[in-house]
C-alpha cells in the first residue's frame, strides 16, 4: 500500500542531481526527518531509499511521543565507478570526495524543494550531510533544523542521537543481565561516522571492551583501545551487544543466521530488510532494540531546543528518557512474549 502524503521527485535545478523529498506523514504534526547526501546506483534507489527512511521517521516520532510526522530528503550522487553490488540498491556511501560547488548546489536545491512545501516538513542533518550542509539549505527555506548555533540553530545532533543510544545499551544491559553497568560488556559498534564514533568513545568512556570497523581505513585508531575488525567480522563478533552505526539493511535473514551476539541496538536507520526478520531475531533469542526508538536522540534535541525552547540540559534529560522509554518496550514485550519490535508496531499511535 503507498501510503505516503507527498512524494517530490526533482532534477535539482542548481545541481542537475536528483532530490527527492518525501514527506510520509503529517497526521501528528509537521513532518521531520533529515537530508541524506549519498551515493545511489540509480535516482530510483533513492527514491526507496527516502520512501523507507520517512516512514521509518514517522515510527520514531510516534515512539518518542513527539508531536510530529515523518520525512525524508535524499539526494543522489552517481556512484563513482560502476554499478554497486549492494542489497536493496542501497546507499553504498556516504558523500565523500563530491565537489565542494556541486555539494552546495544540490543542498540549495534541496532547500529550494524544502521551502515550496511551505512548513508541512522540516529538514535536519543525516548520513552524509552536518550543520554547514543545514545552514545552506537555510539560504533557501527556513524550515531546517540543526544549523550552527552561531547562525541560530541548535547545532550538531550526533551528539545528542549517541547519547540516547548509549542510554538505549544501558537498559539493554539491565535487561539482560539486570544491571545497566556499561563497565567490562562487550560490543561491536559498526560504522565509526560522526554517531558512531561518539558511540564508541562513550562506552570506551564507561570501561567496556570494544570492537570497532569502519569501511573507511582512516578511522583504525580513533577510538584508542579498541580491537578494529572489517565490517563482517565486526557484525559477527561475539559480543554482549552489537551496534549498527552505518547504514541499513544488515539485519537480513542470512546475516542473522550468523550472528553471535545476546542483543542489538544501535542507531542506524531501518536496520531491517524487512519486518519478518526481527522475528528471526527473536527466534534466535536475540534482543533486539527497535531503531526507531534507540536512535531518537537527535530529533528529541533538535526539536526540544529549536521548538519548545528547552535548555540544553533539559533536552538532554528528555533524550536520557530513550534508556525508560526502551525499559518499558522490552518489559512489556517480555510480559506479551513478543518480540520488542512487535511490541513497538503494536504501541505506535499516529
Ligand atoms: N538524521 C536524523 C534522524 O534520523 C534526522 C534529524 C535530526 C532531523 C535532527 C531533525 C533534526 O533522526
Amino acid at each position: 500500500m503507498f501510503s505516503h502524503e507527498r512524494v517530490i521527485v526533482r532534477r535539482g535545478p542548481e545541481s542537475g542531481l536528483p532530490i527527492v523529498v518525501a514527506v510520509h506523514s503529517t497526521a501528528r504534526g509537521q513532518a521531520i526527518g533529515g537530508c541524506r547526501l549519498a551515493t545511489y546506483p540509480h535516482w530510483q534507489d533513492a527514491l526507496a531509499d527516502a520512501l523507507r527512511l520517512s516512514a521509518a521517521m514517522t515510527d520514531k516520532c510516534a515512539l518518542a511521543a513527539l508531536p510530529n510526522g515523518g520525512g525524508k530528503t535524499v539526494i543522489a550522487l552517481p556512484p563513482a565507478g560502476g554499478t554497486a553490488a549492494e542489497p536493496l540498491g542501497a546507499a553504498t556511501s556516504p558523500a565523500a570526495g563530491i565537489d565542494p560547488e556541486l555539494r552546495r548546489a544540490a543542498l540549495r536545491d534541496a532547500g529550494l524543494t524544502i521551502a515550496e512545501l511551505g512548513g508541512v516538513y522540516a529538514t535536519g542533518p543525516d548520513v552524509g550531510t552536518g550543520p554547514d550542509d543545514m545552514a545552506t539549505i537555510g539560504e533557501r527555506t527556513e524550515h531546517v533544523f540543526c544549523r550552527p548555533t552561531e547562525n541560530g540553530g541548535s547545532g550538531d545532533s550526533s551528539r545528542a542521537t549517541a547519547i540516547g543510544t548509549v542510554a538505549a545499551l544501558k537498559a539493554v544491559c539491565a535487561a539482560l543481565f539486570g544491571s545497566p553497568d556499561l563497565s567490562g560488556r562487550s560490543f561491536a559498534v559498526l560504522g565509526l561516522g560522526r554517531v558512531g564514533a561518539h558511540v564508541a568513545r562513550l562506552l570506551a568512556d564507561a570501561d567496556a571492551r570494544l570492537v570497532v570497523s569502519d569501511l573507511d581505513e582512516s578511522k583504525r585508531s580513533v577510538i584508542p583501545g579498541a580491537t578494529w575488525t572489517n565490517p563482517a567480522d565486526c557484525r559477527r563478533a561475539q559480543v554482549d551487544v552489537l551496534v549498527p552505526a552505518a547504514l541499513g539493511g544488515l539485519l537480513t535473514p542470512a546475516s542473522v543466521a550468523e550472528l553471535r551476539c545476546r542483543a542489538i541496538a544501535g542507531p542506524a536507520n531501518n536496520q531491517l530488510d524487512a519486518p519478518s526478520t526481527a522475528a528471526r531475531l527473536h527466534e534466535r533469542g536475540i534482543l533486539w532494540a527497535p531503531d526507531p526508538v534507540v536512535s531518537a536522540g537527535g530529533i528529541i534535541h533538535a526539536t526540544g531546543v529549536e521548538l519548545r525552547h528547552e535548555s540544553e540540559a533539559e533536552a538532554l534529560a528528555r533524550v536520557e528518557t530513550i534508556g525508560d522509554t526502551l525499559t518499558r518496550l522490552l518489559r512489556s514485550a517480555a510480559a506479551e512474549g513478543a518480540s520488542p519490535a512487535e511490541m513497538a508496531a503494536r504501541s505506535i499511535k499516529i
